[in-house]
């Protein structure tokens, strides 16, 4: 009977060990994992560098799309500060862009800090994995949530007025589209990835 259990065990392990092999080998394409986004189109269009890649990893694909959406949130931050140094705004106006402003700045931190700790997920297969997604998860939809209370109708009256929050929203709007699907891309990795 111990006999037996230990080589049911062993079998459990085995059987274990090969599912196991078999989550790790697996890759996906850019269309099915751009299925899960909010914004498939952009997500394809982002991930472009990868076509030529018959079985890219899941892991690099979130990547490259969390890096995509830091390079265009700098450049509308940029544009967000020119704004706010504009001339001929009333004080209100100026200090609601320089709340827009420091808000961006924040969810810069936490995307730039997001990209190492995406890579450890990938490094680390280990109990940390959960941990460094979690994170991420945290840190890139923390990031986001500002980005959209900057151009949002909220029902608080706002010292911006339309023209202004279209401007922000204009360039604002595409570097958040790109991070929204950053973290649902994220969100698909699962340990062995
Ligand atoms: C919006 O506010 C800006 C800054 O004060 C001003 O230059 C612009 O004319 C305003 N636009 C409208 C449509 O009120
Ligand atoms: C969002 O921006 C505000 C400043 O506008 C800042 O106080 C807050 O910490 C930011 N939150 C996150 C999660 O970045």
């Amino acid at each position: 009977m111990a006999r037996f259990d230990l080589a049911f065990s062993s079998l459990t392990l085995s059987l274990l060990y090969i599912a196991g092999t078999a989550i790790a080998t697996t890759t996906t394409s850019i269309e099915e994992a751009c299925k899960a986004t909010r914004y498939p189109a952009v997500c394809v269009e982002t991930l472009q560098a990868h076509a030529t890649d018959p079985q890219p990893s899941l892991q690099a694909l979130a990547e490259t799309t969390l890096s995509a959406g830091i390079a265009k949130i700098k450049q509308a931050k940029t544009f967000v500060s020119q704004m706010t140094n504009g001339k001929g705004l009333s004080a209100n106006e100026h200090a609601a862009l320089k709340d827009c402003f420091d808000g961006m700045g924040d969810g810069l931190d936490q995307l730039t800090q997001s990209v190492p700790e995406l890579r450890k997920m990938g490094q680390d297969q280990g109990g940390d994995f959960l941990w460094h997604k979690s994170n991420v998860q945290t840190w890139v939809s923390a990031a986001l949530t500002n980005y959209s209370d900057c151009y949002e109708d909220s029902d608080e009256p706002t010292a911006l007025n339309g023209s202004i929050k279209s401007a922000i929203r204009g360039h604002v709007e595409p570097a958040a589209q790109v991070i929204s699907n950053a973290l649902a891309l994220v969100n698909q990795l699962q340990q062995g990835h």
